[in-house]
């Protein structure tokens, strides 16, 4: 069973993939740490005219030991060099093979990302798309930020959010829109438990409906 979840930022679809993992025992990727980590890689150049050669061969280079500083990886600005990266249409196909090789394990995985379900995994068994207005967004990423100690302007949190969704949705190499078969899951007034008894209900009709068709 292949399960991809799509969304905009701190809507909440990492922590809604790891528990429908857990759940159904699946493994999950987190793409965006992909991103992350060759906006980081190439972090020196950002600006720059050499920015997108430098992206490149980092995305080409890119292995799994560069996923685990998750300090590094997971801070504001780091989310602004993956869309900077994430624009790239070179960095998007180098990297399509690890993603896709990793849905297509055998036991099948769990993926999040904005376009496991237009663009990785089109073939997913169940999509999920979860949005949440802009300011509970802003306001669960400041309150995630300030549990590790970060300090946190809510104003200028709110506009790097705004901008790295705009620039997520512009993208003509990203493939960030709800699949025609993927099933919207709001989750502005959810905890993150009724998100996950949610996102469950759907994934198990979907799957009977598949099973008796
Ligand atoms: O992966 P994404 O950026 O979409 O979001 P996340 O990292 O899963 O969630 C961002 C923050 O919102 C985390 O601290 C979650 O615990 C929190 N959250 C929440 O408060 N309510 C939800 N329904 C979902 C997530
Ligand atoms: O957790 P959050 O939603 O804030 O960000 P993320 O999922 O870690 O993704 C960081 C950035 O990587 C996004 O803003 C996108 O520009 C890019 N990304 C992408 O283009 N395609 C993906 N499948 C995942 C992330």
């Amino acid at each position: 069973m292949i399960i991809a979840v799509d969304g905009p930022a701190a809507s909440g679809k990492g922590t809604l993939a790891t528990g429908l993992a857990r759940h159904y025992g699946l493994p999950h990727l987190d793409t965006g740490l992909l991103y992350r980590a060759v906006g980081l890689a190439a972090a020196e150049t950002v600006d720059r005219p050499e920015f997108e050669a430098a992206a490149i061969a980092a995305a080409q280079a890119l292995d799994a030991t560069q996923l685990t500083d998750l300090d590094a990886l997971t801070a504001a600005e780091t989310g602004v060099l993956a869309s900077k990266v994430a624009v790239i249409a070179q960095v998007r196909t180098a990297l399509f093979d690890f993603q896709r090789d990793f849905a297509l394990q055998p036991r099948g995985a769990v993926l999040d990302g904005r376009d496991i379900g237009t663009k990785i995994c089109p073939d997913a068994d169940v999509k999920l798309f979860i949005q949440a207005d802009s300011k509970a967004r802003m306001e669960r990423r400041a309150r995630q930020l300030e549990a590790r100690g970060v300090a946190v302007d809510r104003y200028a949190l709110f506009h790097q959010i705004e901008e790295r969704d705009a620039r997520d949705m512009l993208n003509p190499n990203g493939g960030f829109y709800k699949a025609r078969d993927a099933h919207l899951l709001d989750t502005t007034q959810m905890s993150i438990e009724a998100a996950l008894r949610a996102a469950i209900e759907i994934v198990d009709r979907v799957m009977a409906l598949k099973a008796g068709g």
